[in-house]
């Protein structure tokens, strides 16, 4: 079976071949640009809704579509950004001006760093069902950024157990400890079995 990924994202593509040992398509390849609404209220919902949709519209039973959903939540604010991480400052928002919104409202909050947390949810559909596992990464936010590393809200996010930001520590750490690669490590049997 073909896998196909619900992402034009070239870095998550990248990620999901190396962890396959075989052939990732993105969807867009076979389907072109699709317009997919994003509107559950759980990532668990949102990468569900990607990979039933691009599955439908593939009609074959050939395929594994795999999608994933991710964000920052902060408890302090009750949970956001959440699964609005990608459009915090807005529809269209770039990274930046998500990553300056989060460091106003928790600086707004009084306070210099909080507890938060990154969630990635992957959903994996073919014939045989759906699937959806999760990973999470911990740490704090700070209410300033440090250093241009990584990506999104990673210049103001320590990881539990470092004292440096996601910003500043080199990419490797990022990737044996992040969410996204958490919820991958849980993915691979799956893939694998719905394969054989
Ligand atoms: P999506 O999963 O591609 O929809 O991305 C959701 C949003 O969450 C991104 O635009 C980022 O703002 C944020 N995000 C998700 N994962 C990370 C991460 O590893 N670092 C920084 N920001 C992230």
């Amino acid at each position: 079976m073909k896998i196909v990924l619900a992402t034009g994202n070239k870095g998550k593509l990248r990620e999901f071949t190396q962890m396959c040992d075989t052939e990732v398509i993105a969807f867009s390849e076979i389907l072109g640009e699709l317009d997919i609404v994003e509107d559950a209220d759980t990532f668990k919902g949102n990468a569900l809704i990607k990979a039933r949709t691009i599955y439908e519209k593939l009609e074959s039973e050939d395929y594994i579509v795999i999608s994933d959903d991710s964000g920052i939540s902060v408890p302090i604010l009750g949970g956001v950004p959440g699964i609005y991480s990608a459009r915090y400052a807005g529809e269209g928002a770039s990274d930046k001006e998500n990553l300056y919104k989060l460091v106003e409202v928790v600086k707004s909050k009084g306070v210099n760093r909080t507890p938060a947390y990154y969630t990635a949810a992957i959903a994996i559909v073919s014939k045989y069902g759906e699937y959806v596992v999760h990973g999470w990464m911990h740490g704090d936010v700070l209410s300033t950024t440090r250093g241009e590393k990584g990506f999104g809200y990673d210049p103001m996010f320590v990881p539990a157990g470092y004292d440096l930001t996601l910003g500043e520590l080199d990419d490797d750490i990022k990737k044996s400890i992040s969410h996204r690669a958490k919820a991958l490590v849980l993915a691979k049997p799956i893939i694998e079995m719905l394969q054989r």
